[in-house]
């Protein structure tokens, strides 16, 4: 009966389930990987990173706009791993910190192709940024250009030739996509960049800022949204505030997080509509469009295992598993909703509430899991965990975090290890 089951698509490229009826994922057996390295554990299918990579890029290729960099939004999955293997693929990166920034530069992003954002971006980030060249800066406000400015005037931009600093101006178009409010960045009242009244004062204070070269505009107006016309819409608002050499769209682009949920819209249709639309607004061709896919590229290219440490039956049947919202918080923060399966029993029909070991009611990781037949020692998969999961990992009740697996071809190989017990205390200084 397993065997028959077809994988939902939030699983990664390539999953299966094999003659004995267990999840493969990047060629592996989910169960060996389980008892291999343990639980929980983040599995990334590599592959499935690559074919998303490589469709993004394609998809740019493919457009009638002469000039289309994809740069992964590091926050999905600010993992070395991961950044090396899309810096390999040739995409940019975005970097939200000083700690993203470093993290980019450390698995070899070139600096050119590294984009640095903020909503308060410190002196000591702006300082960083402008000691390692930084391709571009997206101004967030007015006191960052005056921070910029001094930066600049005590010398910060070194040897740097008459072009200074490249710099975009980040400013909210006003349009809204259908996704949730904590994640809705579009919007007049945000707290992001400058609204479209400002934006004319702010191209006057860059110009009047040695140093500093504004390139373009940029706008992010939310994630995980699932219709292309908001995208279409803002990048055509966007491209319509002026001829720039520069238009940065962000990200935004919704995944599978179960079968339920609508499809969202394959990349190369995401990609067109942009470019459409951004044309449409008045983009020149020669202008460079650049995309910032975060969640759209990782999501579904990694799974979480963990193990079932017990279940109990009262008014709901509870499966309580060695994880939970120390290794994903969007259940809790967002009321996301995810598929869990029993990693060797798929297609189950027992309702269960999958919760996590947390000490609170509100750790619950799929409050509606069908699984089949789930008892202790069990291994639980939850699919569509690649972004925004290892990123908001944490340790509360002081449990480590989960590894991060590779797997490839049958083979798979540690890439992030498994947080010990010393690791908590490591940073204890008296
Ligand atoms: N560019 C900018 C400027 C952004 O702020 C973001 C996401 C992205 C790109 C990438 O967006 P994506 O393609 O991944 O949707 N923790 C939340 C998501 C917060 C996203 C914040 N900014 C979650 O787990 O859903």
């Amino acid at each position: 009966m397993a065997t028959t089951t077809t994988l939902s698509r939030a699983f990664p490229l390539g999953s299966r389930l094999n003659e004995r009826g267990v999840l493969e994922l990047g060629g592996c057996d989910a169960l060996e990987l389980a008892r291999e390295f343990g639980t929980p554990a983040y599995v990334v299918a590599e592959d499935d990173l690559r074919t998303r990579a490589r469709a993004f890029l394609d998809a740019g290729r493919a457009s009638d706009q002469r000039d289309v960099q994809i740069v992964f939004a590091s926050k999905a999955f600010p993992c070395t791993a991961v950044l090396a293997l899309f810096a390999a693929e040739g995409l940019w990166c975005d970097a939200a910190s000083g700690g993203e920034l470093h993290l980019a530069l450390g698995a070899g992003f070139a600096p050119e192709r590294i984009v640095l954002h903020g909503n308060a971006k410190s002196e000591a980030e702006l300082r960083m940024a402008l000691r390692h060249r930084v391709g571009t800066i997206v101004i967030d406000n007015f006191d960052e250009i005056e921070r910029l400015g001094s930066l600049i005037a005590e010398g910060a931009l070194g040897d740097r030739g008459p072009e200074g600093q490249p710099v975009l101006l980040r400013v909210t178009p006003d349009v809204r996509g259908e996704t949730h409010e904590k994640i809705s960045t579009g919007q007049a009242d945000s707290k992001f960049g400058f609204s479209i009244q400002d934006a004319p004062a702010a191209i006057g204070r860059i110009a009047e800022t040695p140093g500093l070269t504004l390139h373009g505009l940029h706008a992010h107006i939310g994630s995980q949204l699932l219709e292309l016309e908001p995208f279409r819409r803002a990048a055509r608002e966007l491209a319509g505030l002026g001829e720039f050499p520069v238009l940065d769209i962000g990200g935004g682009l919704g995944v599978s997080y179960t079968a339920e949920q609508p499809a969202p819209p394959a990349i190369e249709d995401y990609v067109a509509a942009l470019v459409e639309g951004a044309r449409a607004g008045g983009l020149p061709e020669s202008s460079r469009l650049l995309i910032e896919p975060g969640r759209a590229l990782c999501a579904n290219a990694a799974v979480t295992l963990y193990t079932v440490e017990s279940v109990k039956q009262n008014v709901s049947r509870w499966v309580a598993v060695d994880g939970g919202m120390s290794d994903n918080l969007r259940p809790m923060l967002y009321g996301a909703r995810y598929e869990a399966e029993v990693a060797d029993r798929f297609g189950g029909s027992t309702e269960c509430v999958l919760a996590g070991k947390h000490c609170e009611s509100g750790d619950v990781i799929v409050r509606e899991a069908r699984l089949q037949d789930p008892r202790p020692g069990d291994v639980i998969v939850t699919p569509a965990t690649g972004a925004y999961g290892f990123a908001m990992a944490n340790n509360y009740n002081g449990v480590p975090r989960p590894p991060v697996i590779f797997c490839r071809d049958g083979e798979a190989r540690v890439v992030v290890r498994r947080e010990s017990f010393e690791d908590l205390t490591s940073r204890d200084v008296g």
